[in-house]
């Protein structure tokens, strides 16, 4: 199969886009976090080919993107009114809401569970295609299961090149890494997965929230746990990832004294000098979290080499869209940090 790649602003985008679709097949949709591996998510024989081009595990459920809150009502029901909320002050925007799900929705796409994801993307020709389309798109992120995410139409190319008819161009993601996911059918509401929108941003709209375990720290791959997205190692190049803390001098003086030869330095813009003849690689400025979180897969697709065995990682600290940037970081790294202030 021949793969095109089809510029967003191109005419009649939308509309060949969204006759795959309801032709059943799959293509790739930008949006504001990452690629998506979009399908008919009514139809479970779409959704089956979705599974099949990621090499997805069958246990892990995919998000419907719908086009406006207005579709929530035809999926999901006993929508409480956080939802609504939360939909106003976000959507369309990188904001995933679990509800309970309708019996319109197939157990492919749920994995069996009786809830689902929902998110409205901040992308305006994918809720063309979504309108046009005539149903939600179960899209997953576009890389190959347990690869780092695509933020580029050309990584969904190097991914699934002769898989998929078409990727839809929408340029560089803004926020570069996946939505913020929040389990409404519980009290406390539960993040599943920290993104673009902070806990703080939800903290403030809902009152309490729960921050499950599966955030902070590494998972069993047979545990039972809520996103069992979370449960895999994840965003992770084939190599060792260590996340190596302290300031930048300390890092800097304990990563060039354990380095060896195939090892790799992801860091901070600003801390390029502190490697100077290292190779070290960039993914952001520190001082402007949002550019770290835009940056980090297209990094970690770089340093996804077979030649590189170890990579030290500077992960930014505190809230806010750092927390989600260090998530994805700790996972990759299967939560393994070295302080370099005890050990420099
Ligand atoms: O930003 C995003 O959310 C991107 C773009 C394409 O929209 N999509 C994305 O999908 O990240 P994916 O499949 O890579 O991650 C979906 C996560 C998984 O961890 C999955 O387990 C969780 O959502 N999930 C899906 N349905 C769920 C449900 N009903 N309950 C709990 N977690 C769910
Ligand atoms: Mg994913």
């Amino acid at each position: 199969m021949k793969t095109e790649i089809l510029s967003a602003s191109a005419p009649g985008c939308g509309e060949k886009a969204s006759a795959i679709i309801k032709a059943g097949g799959l293509v790739a949709i930008p949006t504001e976090t990452v690629y998506g591996l979009g399908a008919n998510g009514l139809d479970p024989e779409a959704v089956a080919q979705i599974f099949a081009v990621k090499g997805r595990p069958q246990d892990n459920p995919l998000i419907l993107h719908v086009s406006c809150v207005e579709e929530l009502e035809q999926l999901c029901h006993d929508i409480p009114e956080s939802a609504y909320r939360l939909a106003e002050a976000f959507w369309p925007g990188p904001l995933t809401m679990v509800l309970s799900a309708k019996d319109c929705i197939p157990k492919r796409t749920t994995a069996g569970l009786s809830t689902v994801a929902v998110r409205c993307p901040d992308s305006e020709i994918t809720r063309e295609i979504i309108r046009l389309s005539g149903v939600p798109i179960a899209a997953p992120s576009a890389n190959i299961s347990g690869k780092p995410s695509t933020t580029t139409a050309q990584h969904v190319y190097h991914d699934h090149a002769g898989k998929i008819p078409l990727i839809v161009d929408g340029g560089a993601c803004r926020v570069g890494v996946e939505s913020t996911i929040v389990d409404l059918t519980e009290t406390p509401p539960r993040l599943l997965r920290p993104g673009g929108v902070t806990p703080e941003q939800l903290e403030a709209l809902l009152g309490a929230l729960t921050v499950d375990k599966a955030v902070t720290a590494s998972v069993d791959k047979d545990a039972v746990v809520k996103a069992p997205g979370m449960k895999y190692r994840h965003y992770a190049p084939q190599c060792q990832v260590l996340i190596v803390s302290g300031s930048a001098q300390k890092a800097a003086r304990w990563i060039r004294a354990n380095m060896r030869d195939g090892d790799r330095i992801l860091c901070f813009e600003e801390e390029l000098p502190l490697y100077e003849g290292c190779d070290a690689l960039s993914y952001g400025k520190e001082a402007e979290v949002e550019t770290l979180s835009a940056g980090l897969f297209a990094a970690l697709r770089v340093l996804d080499d077979p030649n590189v065995k170890t990579v030290y990682a500077r992960c930014p600290e505190g809230g806010g869209v750092a927390y989600a940037v260090q998530n994805r970081l700790k996972k990759a790294a299967a939560f393994q940090v070295i302080d370099a202030e005890v050990l420099a």
